[in-house]
């Protein structure tokens, strides 16, 4: 259905649990698979998974509830909802620009996560040719040296016509989608992929379960050592849950724009941000036992899921079919986030340009491509290329770095900042009161939040993510 007008007639949610699941199909991505135990390796473990959930709870979750509440109220693409609710507080249009800038951000997002989401599909394939030959019990990559396993990675990413290939596969599998529009395509691949996603996620944690490291899982993920909270494993922690829950790109303005006036938003909003969480501590209990088991350090960064996973699933029985489930999973978790990534810049074009659904989708997917092609160049061909070398947080950085970087220090917390002023301290009191759903103590604490912790805490993440040197480090 084209959606060419907010107002009535538009394309919604079909149900509340449609946007739920979509919401949560938006949050779960590579941030909770790849990212998370991550970090949680690279910062300490217990003290970084402690201090999340602290975020989680007291700042990521009253930034969902104002961007929700702001797209349902104002029922248009991100910008055009901003100002909706700025002009009936009697407030300058020009907080329009928070969304404009959510909106160049979800952009950029897609144009690099695509990339990721294409060097899925390759261990999908991967996966695939070698649970033919060895069959469904077997370990992966039987007799072959684990260095040459671990080898697949430098190579594949160094190969510019394959991650320039993949990327294109997976934005026009994104496409596909959200050229369908919300009803006919963002929900259908939220409601069937999301229970799947789950149900391959709990059966592959159960299975690392029976022969994997358990207790070793348990004591690296949860025992606190108040020592490791050190500033910067604080900051990482704030980065990640706002990603995590796709903060500060307007996203949820987007999603919530859709929503029905009958659905209580704060209610709503705790539940996407508690399954966000869960999955992401569940992907720690599905990694590490199988990790740990297979005798392996817990390296962080990319190499954990495509050197060391792979690797482990060599040491295991039904390694490989195990394997290509688990990719399966990622690539599920991948797409649905790519698909609000895609739905944020492509809801905009609509709205302003009136242009229907499909030629919009297509422009977005279009400029994607080009920026998607120097992030998928940037490991191989173009990796002497550092666009904001010049600037100490950029240094040496290639394209693709250079994004991530770029959106997860600087604009998606600044994103996140304005549009907790705007709700805490713009906005008309009672136009907020009358979308949030919450009332007594609850009310008053989510109104403290917005208007003095999460400024607070955003305002020290933008500082210390652009000088690093603030805290002592680097
Ligand atoms: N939350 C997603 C993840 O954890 O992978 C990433 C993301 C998706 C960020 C959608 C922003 C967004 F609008």
């Amino acid at each position: 259905m084209a959606l060419t007008q907010s107002g009535s007639g538009r394309d919604g949610w079909s149900s509340r649990t449609a946007f739920i699941l979509a919401a949560i199909g938006s949050a779960v991505g590579l941030g909770n698979l790849v990212r998370f135990p991550a970090e949680a390796g690279a910062n300490g473990g217990g003290a970084f998974v402690l201090f999340y959930i602290l975020c989680i709870v007291l700042i990521g979750l009253p930034v969902l509830l104002s961007e929700t509440l702001i797209g349902r109220h104002g029922q248009a693409a991100a910008p055009e909802s901003f100002r909706k609710v700025a002009e009936q507080s009697g407030k300058s249009t020009a907080w329009e620009h928070v969304a404009s800038l959510g909106v160049f951000s979800a952009f950029l997002v897609l144009s690099f996560y695509c990339v990721l989401g294409g060097w899925v599909l390759y261990y999908i394939g991967i996966f695939a040719a070698d649970l033919v030959s060895t069959g469904l019990t077997g370990p992966a990559f039987q007799g072959v040296p684990f260095a040459e396993v671990e080898a697949l990675f430098p190579a594949m990413i160094a190969n510019g016509p394959v991650t320039v290939a993949l990327n294109m596969a997976f934005l026009i599998i994104t496409l596909a989608f959200v050229a369908r529009g919300v009803s006919g395509g963002i929900e259908k691949v939220a409601v069937y992929l999301m229970p799947t996603f789950f149900v391959l996620l709990i059966a592959i944690t159960i299975y690392g379960f029976f022969g994997g490291a358990v207790a070793e899982t348990f004591a690296y993920l949860f025992t606190f050592e108040p020592e490791k909270l050190t500033g910067e494993v604080m900051l990482a922690a704030v980065g990640q849950a706002f990603f995590s829950l796709s903060l500060g790109v307007a996203g949820m303005v987007t999603y919530g724009a859709y929503v029905g006036r009958n659905v209580n938003l704060a209610g709503t909003s705790a539940i996407i941000a508690g399954a966000d969480t869960a999955v992401a501590l569940i992907a720690g209990l599905c990694i590490f036992p199988i990790v740990f088991a297979a005798g392996l350090e817990p390296n962080g960064g990319l190499g954990l899921m495509f050197q060391t996973l792979p690797h482990a699933f060599q040491e295991i029985p039904f390694g490989s079919l195990i394997g290509l489930a688990f990719f399966i999973m990622v690539a599920f978790a991948a797409l649905t986030s790519s698909v609000a990534l895609m739905e944020v810049p492509s809801a905009w074009v609509i709205d302003r340009f009136k242009l229907h659904r499909p030629l919009a989708v297509g422009i977005v997917t279009a400029g994607a491509a080009v920026l998607g092609t120097l992030s998928a160049l940037s490991t191989g061909m173009l990796s002497d290329f550092h666009p904001l070398g010049f600037l100490p947080l950029f240094e040496e950085m290639g394209v693709l770095d250079t994004l991530d970087t770029f959106t997860s220090k600087i604009t998606m917390p600044i994103g996140a900042l304005l549009t907790s002023i705007f709700v805490g301290w713009v906005a008309n009191k009672r136009l907020v009161d009358s979308e949030n759903g919450l009332s007594g103590g609850l009310h008053v604490f989510w109104r403290f939040l917005v208007c003095w912790l999460c400024p607070l805490a955003l305002t020290a993440i933008l500082i210390v993510g652009i000088f690093p040197g603030v805290l002592g480090g680097e």
